[in-house]
């Protein structure tokens, strides 16, 4: 059962107008009326997402205290979290899903009762806990299953060094209740300490202080003294090595690329010098970098102190590091300001967007970052040509579906494209002060979108009912696609390549066009600009002056291979099957997936390479690929 949080839209219509059309009817935000400003803390808690009710105990300390077992793929321990009491509740409920229950007990050891409710698809099951009015602590003795879905346990075959086993966990948005029993919501922030049992030949890390050093034990101790929300939990356990790169940054990874992943984000302590100087001190201590097995889902999660990242980034030319600027600067707008619910996801992604940009100009130049900004266009427009309608505002509406469904490039781009409308509207200057501040006042703290429309009033438009107009707010996170005051992105290195595709499109011969220096941004560039139907000479007639088909860049690869499927492109086959086959990061696969999917000779070679493949990717990509090629595992 959902909790009954008064629904989204109640929410909305209780709240937002008011701050909105204060500027809409030229009225003074003072004449708004003040209940209507800002929504009451437990308003702004109510998490679809969660069962629990953090308004009445929140959880404010974890110690966990856990045993990798390898064998029966399971997390066993004890998960003791120190309530916050909010009120005389006399339960407490935490978010769990597939998680076996061993007993409960309170401060030191006496029983209590507790209940596990019925389990609902992503949700999971409520674990109700009877507190006294005097328990500080809830112990929760508990096993995780073979199939947590936040946990890949990955075969020594699958690691780069291939004699041991490796695990990593991916709890955003709602899979940290897949391990360890929490109040799953980023609306609730709590710190924590772990002590985690591995084989000795393992080591661990976790999104908190790690140790350098491997120990003969097996035994590691981990504190984060900031609080974090829970889907910012994690965990990997593997051979891993360390180097460090800066007195405050370093690389994790297998023996075997560690010294190819810290040349490659060399660039990292002056990408965190460059958000200082613009937004404020970082300050989580530490920024480490882990990078994973090539099944990783994702291109980066933004774990505190300690980024996962696939290996797929390693380009071997730093090419592909804004992926790195981008996790580092979640480090102020997400880990720092944090979504409320999922349906204000924008506020974690496009800020961060919009960071990661500023911070590759610091970098690498003007020219780059809107190189960076223009692909990120593209993909928008794409989306938003995908997506309903309603799919395309800022603020999603996601009660009743995974919040998975909200995760797309709206978030990102549309959000970034916002801030920058907003930069471009009022000066550079003005806006860095600004999000300067944001990140200040509610440093550790959760925001929805309705309070950030309140900050945004108080403190960039202060009144000011032209401004607010010219910005149209409301048209971009209330309303559909792109508002007309979308900024207009310019690279001349852009319009360079578009007149080299017209040379080759015009018969000139892909090895005579003026290619050299070129960026991977403009080969990507240049990918997505070719026709949709090319002949098999063309194709020869690229892949042989430029050698995409065994790229090694991954970017590059991707762009090209929809190429390929489209077009039927033969030799480009080995590498297709080979890049489907050796990662497993989401982004890649879904879009070449669903381009195989789109004729019947292509459902056939997907489903086979499929099903060579599942078994290497982590849930969250088979989730995603199960649907696109109607698998059904087991029937
Ligand atoms: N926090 C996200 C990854 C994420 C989002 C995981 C939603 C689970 C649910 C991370 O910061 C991210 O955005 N990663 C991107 C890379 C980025 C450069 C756009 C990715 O993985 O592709
Ligand atoms: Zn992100």
């Amino acid at each position: 059962m959902i909790v009954p949080y008064r629904s989204v839209l109640v929410r909305r219509l209780a709240i937002l107008p008011a701050a909105l059309l204060a500027f809409a009817c030229n009225q003074a935000p003072e004449d708004a009326p003040p209940e209507a400003a800002a929504p009451g803390r437990e308003e702004a808690m109510g998490d679809v997402h969660s069962y629990a009710r953090p308004h009445e105990i929140a959880v404010e300390h974890l110690d966990l205290d856990l045993t990798v077992d390898f064998d029966s793929q399971q997390l066993a321990g004890r998960a003791s979290l120190r309530l916050d009491r909010r009120s005389e509740a006399s339960q407490v409920v935490l978010d769990t899903k597939d998680l076996e229950i061993l007993g409960v007990t309170l401060d030191d050891g006496a029983e209590t009762r507790w209940t596990l409710g019925e389990d609902e698809p992503w949700l999971g099951r409520a674990l109700t806990i009877d507190v006294t009015p005097e328990a500080e602590v809830v112990h929760v003795d508990y096993k995780s299953s073979p199939q947590a879905t936040a946990v890949q346990w990955l075969e020594p075959e699958q690691t780069a060094g291939g004699e041991l086993p490796f695990l990593f966990t991916q709890s955003q948005a709602i899979l940290a209740r897949t391990w360890v029993p929490c109040q799953d919501t980023p609306g609730v922030r709590f710190t924590y300490d772990a002590t985690v049992r591995v084989p000795p030949e393992l080591i661990a890390v976790m999104s908190a202080s790690n140790a350098t050093e491997r120990n003969a034990e097996g035994v590691y101790h981990f504190e984060m003294p900031q609080a974090i929300p829970s889907y910012l939990l994690a965990l990997a356990v593997g051979d891993l090595e360390f180097r460090p790169m800066s007195d405050r940054t370093g690389v994790w990874a297998e023996a075997e690329i560690v010294e190819k992943a810290a040349w490659e984000f060399a660039d990292t302590e002056d990408m965190i010098v460059a958000v200082e100087k613009l937004y404020g001190p970082y300050r989580w201590g530490r920024y480490d970098i882990l990078v994973l097995p090539p099944s990783f889902p994702f291109g980066g999660m933004e774990n505190p102190r300690l980024t996962f990242a696939t290996p797929t980034i390693l380009a071997g030319d730093r090419s592909l590091v804004s992926l790195i600027a981008h996790e580092l600067a979640h480090s102020w707008s997400g880990n720092l300001v944090t979504n409320a619910t999922w349906d204000d996801f924008w506020l974690n992604e496009g800020f961060t967007v919009y960071l990661e940009r500023r911070i590759m100009e610091e970098i690498s130049g003007r020219e780059y970052s809107e190189m960076l900004a223009l692909l990120g266009l593209q993909d928008l427009q794409a989306s938003i040509s995908d997506l309903p309608d309603e799919d395309t505002h800022l603020e999603l509406d996601l009660e009743g579906r995974d919040p998975d469904e909200g995760m797309t490039d709206v978030a990102y781009e549309k959000g970034y494209f916002f801030l920058r409308m907003l930069e471009e509207t009022v000066g550079r200057d003005r806006f860095d002060e600004f999000l300067r501040q944001h990140f200040d006042r509610h440093a550790f703290e959760s925001m929805t979108t309705a309070e950030f429309v309140v900050e945004l009033e108080q403190n960039l438009l202060e009144g000011d009912a032209d401004l607010a107009a010219e910005v149209d707010a409301e048209a971009w996170i209330y309303g559909p696609g792109l508002p007309a005051n979308v900024p207009v992105v310019e690279s001349q290195a852009f319009v360079q390549v578009e007149g080299e595709i017209e040379a080759w499109r015009g018969g000139r011969e892909a090895a005579s066009l003026a290619t050299n220096g070129w960026t991977t941004h403009q080969w990507l560039h240049f990918l997505r600009g070719l026709p949709e139907g090319l002949g098999a000479d063309q194709l020869r007639d690229l892949d042989s002056a430029f050698g995409f088909s065994s790229s090694g860049n991954s970017e590059v690869l991707h762009a090209w291979l929809h190429h390929v499927i489209r077009n039927g492109y033969e030799p480009g086959y080995g590498a297709l099957r080979d890049f489907l086959t050796g990662m497993g990061r989401r982004k890649f696969l879904k879009p070449l997936y669903e381009r195989l999917a789109e004729t019947p000779e292509g459902t056939a070679m997907a489903k086979e390479i499929y099903a060579e493949a599942r078994g290497g990717y982590h849930s969250v990509s088979t989730q995603t690929i199960d649907e696109i090629l109607d698998w059904n595992e087991g029937a």
